[in-house]
């Protein structure tokens, strides 16, 4: 990667990933885009754009200018939120996707796509999910995850195009909130512990699902972009995960620095059976051997610099 455009700069991945790889690829180098203005470092850092990424000619045509080698396409709907309007969450997971992978195409760039823990369903084998397995998900956040996984193989075989992707679990990280989906709930327990010293979990006891803090996360991006494509056996997406918990495990990380902090439960119907369609623990042997995949964070580790974190951010505003 040497030209770096980023779609969807404003999101929870994409706050954090475009300072980072300014740091590394130099802030020129990495043109930041949205489709409304940002404010703070992703617009003030380096090169920003507004762009609409169904905008098919205008996206060519900023990574024709930009001179961009890469496109690292985060714009996306999240789970829970595309449940409520189906079509929209189509139009921008699926439309929007084919759209910045065929300009990408178009101008020889290298693809970087976010699947998801989402691509799996009801019928996947939940324990330690293989790398190759079913993938029949249930919600429509998930089947545009599996189209676009297939269609990036198929660009790959087809014209030869470095397309590259990972199956993300839940993120966890203090820059930027996740919107609408399922996994949240283990980002807004962390900023409750902080303010209120309690939280009401929307997701039952119980229920395991996979999770990162960002820093691991930013780092297989760049790993993964990075990776010599001979070793490459797979490519769209690999399985990555930093840890797999239930409520009940992170409120006892939570507790371990705050002796105080109690939780109780008031279960959303939708993001539970969201959950549950999901597998418990994923198996990350190929992204491990193929590129070096190594996360640092585990759960205690990632409860006492978000909770360090967001103390700083909260005392910060007085
Ligand atoms: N974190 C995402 C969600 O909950 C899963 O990819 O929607």
């Amino acid at each position: 990667m040497k030209r770096i455009l980023v779609t969807g700069s404003s999101g929870q991945i994409g706050i954090e990933l475009t300072p980072y790889l300014r740091e590394i690829y130099g802030a020129e180098n990495v043109l930041a885009s949205a489709r409304r203005p940002v404010p703070g470092p992703v617009s003030e850092g380096g090169p920003f754009e507004l762009l609409d990424v169904r905008d098919g000619k205008a996206f060519s045509e900023t990574l024709s200018k930009f001179k961009a080698d890469t496109v690292i396409h985060l714009a996306g709907v999240l789970s829970a939120k595309g449940e409520s309007d189906p079509l929209n969450s189509w139009d921008i997971n699926v439309c929007g996707s084919c759209t910045a992978l065929e300009a990408a195409r178009e101008n020889g760039c290298a693809f970087f796509f976010p699947s998801s823990i989402a691509a799996f369903g009801p019928s996947t084998p939940a324990k330690n999910t293989p790398q190759d397995t079913i993938q029949r998900p249930t919600i429509i956040y998930g089947v545009a995850k599996v189209t676009m996984e297939l269609l990036c193989d198929y660009y790959h075989k087809k014209f030869g195009m470095d397309t590259r992707g990972l199956r993300f679990p839940g993120l966890i990280s203090y820059e930027a909130l996740p919107g609408g989906g399922t996994t949240d709930y283990a980002v807004h327990i962390y900023y409750d512990a902080v303010k209120k010293g309690s939280y009401t979990c929307f997701i039952a006891p119980g229920t395991y699902m996979d999770m990162m803090y960002m820093p691991d996360a930013l780092d297989a991006v760049v790993k993964l972009m990075e990776a010599d494509p001979a070793r490459l056996v797979h490519r769209n997406a690999f399985n990555i995960s930093g840890m797999s918990f239930e409520p009940e495990e992170i409120a006892a990380s939570i507790r371990k620095v705050m002796p105080g902090f109690t939780m109780d439960y008031d279960v959303d119907p939708l993001r539970q059976g969201i959950a549950e369609s999901w597998p418990d623990s994923l198996d990350c042997t190929a992204a491990r051997e193929e590129w070096g995949f190594d996360p640092q964070y585990d759960l205690d580790a990632m409860t006492e610099d978000m909770l360090a974190r967001i103390s700083e951010q909260e005392a910060s505003k007085g």
